[in-house]
């Protein structure tokens, strides 16, 4: 239970990433390698917030005065760093899209593919046939496989059912889920990520729904934090997710955008919104990636997404070189990034996007705190913050981005609780 006390012992190399740094922004530029490295460390962590952080004797003294039931774990000279801050999934499906994937092998676009009817239309059916303790299932079973990869946080978006009912029962599977959860869930509506079938060559009374019913009833029962907009040719264009941020912005909840996947947009025109993340960023013009590198908006990158439709990655080098704050997460969802893994994210990003280790970490964890704006409670290892732990069985942190396509993560501490995997 949260209340216990727990004492991570032995670690090799504990990445603090930086406490000294403030929390009020995200990392940019240079100190995104700075990860703030204790070795021979230790960790103390009382009712689900850590007390503790640094040499084992410091740690210790700590651990001795607050009595006998303290429960040690020796984690053999690894590497512990903060959970993973996974700051943009979409779990909300019932079936995996093999139709669409043996196309893109044929040679079709995704955008080719999703015109004839496939894409995300092609997993509405299955969330709107399926019950909400069925989609809580799946979501809980991706939660799973996240948090032994070594995530702790996930930020989880509806965006598969495209009616009021479907959307409300996805958010309300999130939630569910989350309470059978140890980690941290973010809800984020994404009613406006396709116009759904019944509503084709009706593209603004479908806006409109979303504005005038979806969003005010997830406001009403507390179902969203943030709302998203795929904006994109063949998905919304830039003045109806205006409108849908403009109605975001009249409920309180905060407002993320996929932009810039496939083509450019004209970005600016969503900077009075001030949203927490601009997501995807794969054809960013050079005056766009100027403006962003100047806002405290998180550039979220996705390469798993690039990956899967043989797509180009983001230019992640130009963006943190210009002073971006750049964050790293899955997208894992049936149609693009079908993977829960977020070391294999960071694995794509050195390899195809030449971040170094240190910035992919970095991107992974304070920044995908940043991009959900819960940097003063998530993203790094310091007295105060939630317990929010991964540890690997490596040596050296480095070997977290090196390492592909096989598990490294031996535990997680999920809000002080800790989880053996
Ligand atoms: O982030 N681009 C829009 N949304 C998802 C894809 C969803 C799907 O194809 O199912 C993405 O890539
Ligand atoms: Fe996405």
């Amino acid at each position: 239970m949260a209340g216990a006390s727990l004492l991570l012992v032995n670690i090799g190399q504990l990445l603090t990433l930086k406490p000294g740094l403030t929390h009020e922004r995200p990392r940019r530029g240079r100190e995104l390698a700075e990860l703030d490295i204790v070795k021979e460390a230790a960790v103390f962590c009382v009712a689900g917030r850590i007390v503790a952080v640094g040499t084992r004797e410091h740690v210790e003294t700590h651990a001795h005065s607050a009595g006998p039931n303290v429960e040690t774990f020796d984690c053999a000279g690894g590497v512990v760093i903060p959970g993973f801050v996974d700051s943009h999934t979409h779990p909300v499906f019932t079936e995996p899209r093999l139709v669409d994937f043996e196309q893109r092998i044929q040679g079709n676009t995704y955008e080719q593919i999703a015109k004839a009817g496939g894409g995300i239309r092609a997993s509405t059916e299955g969330v709107r046939n399926a019950s909400e303790e069925e989609l809580r299932q799946h979501v809980l079973s991706a939660l799973r496989h996240m948090q032994k990869s070594g995530t702790t946080t996930v930020e989880a978006k509806s965006g598969y059912g495209l009616t009021t009912d479907a959307e409300l029962k996805s958010l309300r599977a999130i939630r569910k889920a989350a309470e059978s959860w140890n980690g941290t869930l973010v809800a984020t509506l994404l009613g406006a990520h396709v116009v759904p079938a019944e509503f084709q060559q009706r593209a603004d009374a479908y806006v409109d729904l979303v504005c005038n019913d979806m969003l005010p009833a997830a406001a009403r029962e507390k179902l969203a934090d943030f709302v998203d907009v795929f904006c994109e040719r063949g998905a919304f264009s830039m003045a109806q997710t205006e409108r849908v941020f403009e109605a975001a912005q009249r409920f309180g909840l905060g407002m993320r955008a996929h932009v810039c996947q496939f083509t450019p947009q004209e970005l600016s025109r969503l900077g009075r919104f001030q949203p927490a993340s601009f997501d995807h960023l794969d054809c960013l013009t050079d005056k766009d990636l100027d403006a962003l590198a100047k806002q405290e908006t998180v550039a979220t990158l996705l390469p798993g997404a690039s990956y899967f439709l043989a797509h180009k990655y983001p230019m992640a080098r130009r963006l943190i070189d210009a002073g971006a704050a750049v964050a790293l997460a899955t997208d894992y969802n049936p149609g693009t990034s079908p993977t829960t893994s977020m070391p294999l994210v960071l694995s794509m990003a050195c390899t195809q996007m030449r971040m170094s280790p240190a910035e992919a970490i970095t991107a992974a964890t304070i920044n995908g705190a940043h991009a959900l704006r819960l940097a003063s409670r998530k993203g790094s290892i310091e007295r105060g913050k939630d317990a929010d732990l991964a540890i690997f069985d490596i040596k050296d942190y480095r070997e977290i981005c090196y390492w592909f396509g096989t598990e490294k993560c031996r535990a997680t501490v999920q809000n002080g609780r800790l989880i053996v995997h």
